[in-house]
């Protein structure tokens, strides 16, 4: 088995399309991991399990992830919720990596009295972990725009640990934030507000592309909003009950 048939296993089984820039780190892991087995033979035997070990698809994915990533968008999502009800605003994270995504958005919202909930799902259960645990050092947050900083900070307590300071979110946005692990591919959802989908669809085809966006879609309900990352590819198939209200922010019209 060569490396082009092992990344059409991980296709299959995870939808990642793999890139060739992963095959040294991908070779070096199934060196460790089978030692003495030829590399050929690697690949037969890591594509040979029903679910991939959970060390391998953190390999395989991408996780680049910060508060208040695109900003603009989560504001657009504020500007939505017109309406404040007692029944929380169902929000779904795609590819939530170690969090901070479904955080951001929680925060947001409870600033400005919204009721939502939240549900993060990320393929990579070691970012589910890191995201459940919800503890972020100060580069962590230092990443985010200043203008946010002050409000990611009014929702963390502050832990000094060895000479380190560690910020934990507190328990008023946690309650509000559920992580999930799975593939967004094999998961089911129903009458969700809003989605945040992005940065994630790049790893994927156009065929992938596609079935997600209209599967996203029907995990909406009507007028509910599909956020999507900037750079994005984004296939117009798919955006038949789609529009565009502002950006890469789409609004389920049928
Ligand atoms: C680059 S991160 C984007 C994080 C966040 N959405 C943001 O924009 O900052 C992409 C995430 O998608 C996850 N992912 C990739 N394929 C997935 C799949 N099929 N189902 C669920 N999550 C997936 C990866 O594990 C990774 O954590």
């Amino acid at each position: 088995m060569n490396w082009e048939s092992l990344k059409s296993q991980v296709r299959q089984k995870t939808h990642i399309c793999l890139k060739d820039n992963k095959r040294d780190s991908v070779n070096h892991y199934l060196a460790l991991k089978y030692p003495g087995v030829k590399l050929e033979e690697a690949y037969v035997k890591i594509s040979a399990s029903v679910v991939f070990p959970e060390d391998f698809i953190s390999l395989i994915t991408i996780n680049e992830t910060y508060f208040f990533r695109h900003p603009q968008q989560i504001e657009d999502l504020e500007n939505h919720f017109t309406k404040n009800t007692l029944v929380p605003y169902k929000i779904l994270s795609v590819g939530c990596s170690s969090g901070e995504e479904p955080y951001s958005v929680a925060m947001s919202l409870q600033s400005k009295s919204i009721n939502c909930s939240v549900t993060g799902v990320d393929i990579d259960q070691q970012m589910i972990n890191t995201a459940k645990k919800g503890f972020y050092n100060t580069d962590e947050i230092n990443r985010s725009e200043q203008k946010y900083k002050n409000l990611i900070l009014s929702f963390m307590d502050i832990f000094h640990k060895n000479s380190s300071v560690l910020y934990a979110v507190k328990q008023s946005i946690k309650s509000r934030v559920a992580f999930q692990c799975g593939n967004i591919f094999h998961m089911d959802f129903t009458d969700l507000d809003a989605i945040f989908c992005r940065n994630i669809l790049i790893y994927f085809d156009e065929s992938d592309r596609i079935k997600l966006i209209k599967n996203l879609c029907h995990f909406l309900k009507k007028d509910g909003l599909l956020i999507l990352g900037a750079g994005e590819l984004k296939p117009q198939a798919a955006f038949n009950s789609l529009e565009n209200i502002n950006g890469n922010s789409y609004k389920k019209v049928a």
